[in-house]
């Protein structure tokens, strides 16, 4: 307690300390979906206020040439993202840019509202820095996210993930799921820079997910017929082999509106857990790390540049940030580094990345893309 006042009155911008000694220990006494909820409330009201707005960006804005770039002809002031499922109904659009977040992904969002699965759902596990997710896809759904959105102008580059209904009727038939994901895009297609298609679909028999090659080539196949005019990205799980990997791929390569892909999602992976992890779900954090880290750079090796990739997965600092990049990475996103380690680590990421750039000579994050696969 002492130290963390110390630290507010010495204006010593260290808040990521501030909020592990004196925040998380609060916050992590209490259910994780209600502080998620509580956070996106109070994230919502100062979003509303230009007096909030600039107070905060005061504190956790940071720019830097060397992190500014253009990516598909979308102006990204830094690399760092909120990845997709912390602002899922799309009300921190206008918060995050103060938080110091070069841009952000809204969603998944479904094309029809679907409730998810029931609470709890959502759970922490501190041992590992990790989360396991087990909310279903819950989402209010695209008609009213896209009236919400319609006439909004957005201070950063917005990403819109989609998703289809995880509702039992559209899960046990492939047709109405795909009917559902082009729901989603139809109602969507005005909002934002780009789109992500997850293939994610929890609670779904393997053979009827849209993980599965066949029902994926299906789903492009029907996006295909759409007149697409924003760069779309396909948002992969960590737990594909590298034989799946290469068919993605390779049905990826037939359709020129995917450019590129989001590595990635969260794993169902339980071993290695310093945890007994008994709840179900995906799990976030470190423990992906890894696994994202290698997907990255053999997608990267194999694609030789082709694609865009976002890096996603176990960030909680800026070397975790500097070698996604390294490894084949134009972008970033995180959620659970934020939750663990507050949003202060939005800066610290970005501050730490200009360091990490200058030490090794380049000019600006682009330049270092891939630098560890080449
Ligand atoms: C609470 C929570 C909800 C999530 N919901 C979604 C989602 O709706 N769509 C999606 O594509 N990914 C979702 N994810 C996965 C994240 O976008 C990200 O891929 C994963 O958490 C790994 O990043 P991290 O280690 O920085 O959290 C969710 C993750 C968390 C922690």
């Amino acid at each position: 307690m002492v130290l963390g006042v110390k630290y507010i009155l010495l204006g010593v911008p260290c808040f990521s300390m501030i909020y592990a000694k004196l925040i998380k220990p609060i916050l992590f006494k209490f259910d994780a979906e209600k502080i998620h909820a509580r956070a996106t409330n109070t994230g919502e009201k100062l979003g509303n206020s230009s007096v909030s707005r600039k107070a905060i960006s005061s504190l956790y804005s940071y720019e830097n040439k060397k992190l500014e770039t253009e990516i598909l002809g979308i102006k990204f002031k830094n690399p760092t993202g909120l990845a997709a499922g912390f602002d899922k109904d799309a009300r921190l659009t206008k918060i995050l840019p103060s938080v110091g977040f070069g841009y952000e992904e809204v969603g998944s969002i479904a094309g029809s509202p679907c409730n998810g699965n029931s609470k709890p759902r959502l759970f922490r596990l501190p041992k590992d820095n990790a989360l396991v997710v087990n909310y279903g896809l819950c989402s209010i759904g695209s008609e009213i996210i896209s009236k919400k959105l319609r006439n909004l102008r957005f201070k950063f580059p917005i990403g819109v993930s989609i998703v289809r209904a995880n509702n039992s009727d559209i899960v046990m038939d492939v047709d109405k799921g795909i009917r559902d994901y082009i729901k989603a895009y139809e109602n969507l297609k005005d909002i934002g820079d780009y789109l992500t298609i997850n293939i994610s679909c929890p609670n779904t028999p393997d053979k009827l997910a849209f993980s599965c090659v066949d029902n994926f080539d299906k789903l492009m196949r029907e996006f295909s017929k759409l007149d697409i005019r924003k760069p779309v990205f396909i948002k992969l799980k960590p737990d594909f082999s590298k034989k799946e990997i290469d068919e993605f791929l390779k049905i990826s390569d037939r359709y020129s509106f995917i450019k590129g892909f989001v590595i990635s999602n969260l794993t169902k992976n339980n071993k290695n857990l310093r945890s007994n992890n008994l709840f179900k779900g995906g799990i976030s954090g470190k423990p992906v790390k890894e696994k994202s880290n290698e997907m990255l750079k053999y997608v990267y090796k194999k694609t030789k540049g082709k694609y865009v990739l976002i890096g996603c997965g176990g960030i909680f600092n800026a070397e975790d940030a500097y070698e996604k990049i390294r490894n084949g990475a134009s972008l970033l996103q995180l959620i659970t580094g934020m939750i663990y380690n507050g949003p202060g680590i939005i800066k610290e990421i970005n501050k730490g990345l200009v360091k990490l750039l200058e030490k090794d000579g380049f000019n600006n994050v682009l330049d270092a893309v891939g630098a560890d696969v080449r």
